[in-house]
Order: structure tokens, then sequence, then C-alpha cells
């Protein structure tokens, strides 16, 4: 006979093993690990406090009432994180293959509903087969639950999905909704349809790894933000993620103490080649513009022409956007637009002031391009700069041409402080495209063209590849010296930090999607 303790101990017990250790060594076989040891490293130690630990599902169908798990494949709960409150539900793939029911999906809602109203991060550790096959709409349901709850919580607290396994079908549109998606290599993927039946409707012959795996969706999709070696990297790098933003939209991002020291930064002077066609490497001038080793990069391998990420300048957290010169000289294309208009729409909802580094030749031109929305996709960074009400700081290092100058956090579009370096040149475009087009009667007519050419194209260096127009106008606060950059940058930071800005009341605005 068992005492009333003994018998809690049991169930305990029962529940933590979930679907049985045959199952728990097969995960382990995989190279995965439990949805309780994902937690265990995920949170500050000891401070995980579980919610709905015996729930079961209520499913008769198909011989389910004689098969029932404790907790029913999700373990969810609250915790810490470096001392701060997070929410987290981790589907436990050892029941059910983790597959989604109707209590699953309300154990998820429940700690959803929590972090609301509470106003803490929620993260999920994704593993599952789906929907529920036994349950039929009962589970589609519960996705759906959790996809309007996704939705109404965007913008007020930070969501994020760990994907570390199978997550496929419907399944894919709540990580979707959440501000990033963290992907392990090699055990995970997402799809909408599974190689089966893309071979069935399209004829390919594609594995689940190349359809869906992490590197798929960090380098061809776009989908995560990160891909991670494996699961302690990505619950690492999580966790590095969260010391850089609040815990919901009317808290400040974390700021660490900061002693100010010798702030100049020789190397930059040296940083920009003579030749304005000549590449190099944008994240050089980040790591030496923000705090050691603080750069956290976001969407490293995607979209390379564009560089964004979180760092701390002054120990201020900041959000990074940066064109790449080393990656197709730096132009905005389709994907770099998409890239930096969800990086910038994330920290303006969520108060991180935005530092914007300026070397953009212009939009990406030609018909695949065009054909495939360069206007509306170059729009939504546009539209997402001139919406953000955070402090915003940019810095043009060289080339600042046409419309991407507008575009590129520029002064007219809410920018608050606006740096040039001296190597800046702010104009329509090139000067040798400029000579050609405005020159074009002259240059045919004269007797040695090639030396006209040449003689417009100085004209118009001299007078426009430069940031002295643009200083004249005050469309440029400062021409600086680039090695005083990081100590401008501190203190800028530092000015705006009560900054107060607000929209015109409206419902919602109308971003080109
Ligand atoms: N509903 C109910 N049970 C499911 C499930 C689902 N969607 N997906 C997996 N399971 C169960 C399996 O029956 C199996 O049960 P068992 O341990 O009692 O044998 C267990 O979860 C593990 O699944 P298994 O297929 O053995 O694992 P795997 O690693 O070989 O494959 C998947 C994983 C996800 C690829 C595979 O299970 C699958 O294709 N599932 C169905 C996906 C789907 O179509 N979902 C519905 C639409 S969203």
């Amino acid at each position: 006979h068992l005492s009333k303790t003994d018998m809690l101990a049991r169930k305990n017990a029962e529940a933590e093993l979930g679907g049985g250790q045959k199952r728990i060594d097969a995960q382990h076989k995989k190279g995965k690990l439990t949805a309780r040891e994902r937690i265990a490293l995920l949170l500050d130690e000891g401070s995980f406090e579980e919610i709905g630990k015996f729930v079961m599902h209520r499913t008769r169908d198909f011989g389910l009432d004689k098969e029932h798990y404790l907790g029913d494949g999700v373990v969810t709960g609250y915790g810490t994180i470096d001392g701060r409150l997070v929410y987290v539900f981790a589907q436990d793939f050892t029941v059910f293959g983790g597959a989604l029911s109707e209590t699953h999906a309300e154990k998820i809602c429940k700690v959803m509903d929590l972090a609301m109203k509470n106003g803490a991060p929620v993260i999920g550790l994704n593993d599952s087969g789906g929907a529920r096959i036994q349950e039929g709409v009962l589970s589609l349901a519960g996705y759906a639950d959790i996809f309007y709850r996704n939705t109404l919580a965007s913008g007020v607290i930070p969501q994020l999905s760990a994907i570390m396994g199978p997550c496929a079908g419907g399944a894919v549109y709540s990580p979707a909704i959440t501000d990033f998606i963290f992907m392990v290599e090699n055990t995970s993927y997402m799809f909408v349809t599974g190689p089966n039946v893309v071979k069935t409707v399209t004829h390919e012959e594609v594995t689940a790894e190349e359809l869906g795996g992490a590197s798929t969706h960090s380098t061809k999709s776009g989908v995560t933000h990160f891909a991670c070696q494996n699961e302690l990297a990505c619950i690492q790098h999580i966790k590095q993620l969260l010391s850089y933003i609040p815990q919901n939209c009317e808290d400040e991002p974390p700021m660490l103490p900061y002693e100010p020291q010798d702030e100049s930064r020789p190397n930059l002077n040296t940083l920009i080649p003579d030749n304005p066609n000549q590449p190099y490497d944008m994240r050089e001038v980040i790591d030496e513009l923000v705090d050691a080793g603080s750069f956290l990069e976001v969407h490293k391998n995607f979209a390379e022409n564009i560089v964004v990420g979180f760092a701390r300048i002054g120990g201020r957290s900041i959000g990074v956007v940066g064109n790449q010169p080393a990656v197709l000289a730096g132009v905005l294309d389709i994907n770099a637009s998409t890239k930096a208009a969800r990086f910038v729409r994330f920290c303006d909802s969520f108060n991180v002031p935005l530092l914007v580094l300026e070397d953009v030749p212009g939009f990406l031109p030609g018909t695949d391009q065009e054909w495939n929305a360069i206007i509306t996709n170059g729009a939504k960074l546009l539209y997402a700069f001139c919406e953000a009400t955070v402090p915003r700081v940019t810095v043009i290092t060289r080339k600042a041409y046409g419309g991407a100058y507008d575009v590129m956090n520029s002064k007219h579009i809410g920018a608050d402080m606006n740096y040039a370096w001296p190597s800046a040149e702010i104009a329509v475009m090139g000067a040798s495209g400029a000579a050609e087009i405005i020159f074009k009667r002259e240059i045919a007519e004269a007797e040695d063209p090639q030396a006209k050419l040449q003689e417009k194209v100085q004209d118009y260096t001299e007078k426009f590849a430069n940031p002295y127009r643009a200083a004249h106008r005050g469309y440029i606060d400062e021409v600086i010296y680039p090695d005083q950059t990081r100590l401008k940058l501190i203190r800028a930071f530092k000015m705006l930090e009560n900054k107060v800005a607000s929209l015109p009341k409206k419902k919602h605005g109308n971003i080109p999607l």
C-alpha cells in the first residue's frame, strides 16, 4: 500500500520518464536531448517550475484510451535565465513523437497567456511529428489557438523558437510568427510538406535535410536566424540573444556597467581602401566600434550583402545594420531588404536603439530582382526605418547612393544623428555613371571623348563624391574622424536615451508585404 506522498512521487517519476527509457535512449542515439534535459540546460540551475505535469489527453479513438503519458508530450513552465523570468515549453519526442494534441496545445497556451499577463519572453523548444493524427481537427484547433496567441503576443513579449527535431506541416507557422528561429544542424528540419509529398506533387527527389534542414534555412530561405552546430550551442545562442533584449515592449534592454576608457580606434582611419571599388569587411568596422566581443550576428549566412545583429556600445544594447561591401559591393536586393527590415522592426518593437553603418551603391538591377518585386521588398526596409521610434544613428563610411541613401536611415526619414566619414560619397550615383549621363553629348562631341569623360568624372567626383554637400545642408550632423567614431556613438546613444517619439494614431499601418 503506497502512502499519499509515495503516490505523488510515483506519478512524478512516471511523468519525468515521458515515453519511457527505450524511447529516451532512441532520442539520445539520434544525438538529441530530451525535453527535460533541454530545459535543464536552458534555465538557471534549480529555477524550473513545471506547470501541468500530470495533464493527459482525452482521446478515445484508435486505441488511445489505453495509451496515456503524464504531461502529454510537452513539458511547460517557467524559470529564470541569468536571473530573469522566462516561460518555456519543450515538446517531448518520446511521447507520440511530440505530436500536438488538444491538451498538449492547451498546456502551451497556458504558459503563453501567463507570459503575456506578466510580460516575459516565451521560449519554445520544438521537436514534434506535427498534429496528433488520432485527434484530427482537435489538434488543428490546438495549433490555431497557438498561432493566434503568437500573433497577439508579437511586439508585446519576445518569442523565441528553437527547432530541435521535426517541425512540419502547420507546425511551422508558430515558429514563423515568433521573433527568432534557431535550428540545430543535422537533427532538425522545417517544411510545409515533407520529401514524400514533394516527390508525388513535383517529382523532385530531395532529402529532408536538403529540403528544410538548418543549412538550407540559414542560407537559402532565411527562415531560420541561427544554424547551431548542436543543441548545446543552440541553447547558448538563445541565452546570449536574451541578454540584449528587454522582458517586454515596455521594458528597456539590460544595460551592463561600463567604465569610460580610451575610445579612439585608430585602425578605422586606414580601413577604407583608397579605391572606392575595392571591398572591405563591414564586420571589421563593427568589431572596432562595439564593446569587445559583443557582436551577435543574426542571419549570418543569409543575404550576406547586409550584416545585422545585436551588440553593446558602452554597455548599452544596440541593433546594428550594416551594408557589407565585401559581398555584392553591399548592394540592396530583395533578401537584404527583408532581412534588415525584419531586424529593424524587432529592435523598434523592443526598444533596442539602432546603429546603421552605410556603404551602399544602390539597389540591385535586373529582371530577377524586378520580377520578384524589389520595389515592394525594398519598400519594407524603407517603411521599417520610417516607422522606428527608437534612437537611430547612422554612420556613412563610404557610398550612399541614390534611393538607397534615403532608405538607409537617412535624416529625412527620422534618424536622430547622422555622421559621415571623410571618405563618404553622398550622391545620386557613382561619378562615372553620372558623368556619362549628364555630359553624354559633350563627351560624344569631344575630340577625345575618353579624356573628356575623365575630366567630367573628375569634376563630378570633386563636387559630389564627398560628404560636404550633405553636411552643408545639415543632412549630415557632423563629418567625423573615423578613429573618433566609437566615442561619438557612445555619447550620441547616451544623449538619445530618453528619446520620446510617437506615430500618428492609427489602427495599424499597412507595410508593403
Ligand atoms: N501523431 C501521432 N503520433 C505520432 C505522430 C503524429 N503526428 N508523429 C509521430 N508519432 C509517433 C509514432 O507513431 C511513433 O510512436 P511509437 O513510439 O509508439 O512507435 C513515435 O511518434 C515516433 O515516431 P517515428 O515515426 O518512429 O519517429 P521517426 O524519427 O522515425 O520519424 C517523423 C519522425 C516525424 C518524420 C514521423 O513520425 C512522421 O512522419 N510523422 C507524421 C508527420 C505528419 O504527417 N504529421 C501530421 C501533419 S502536421
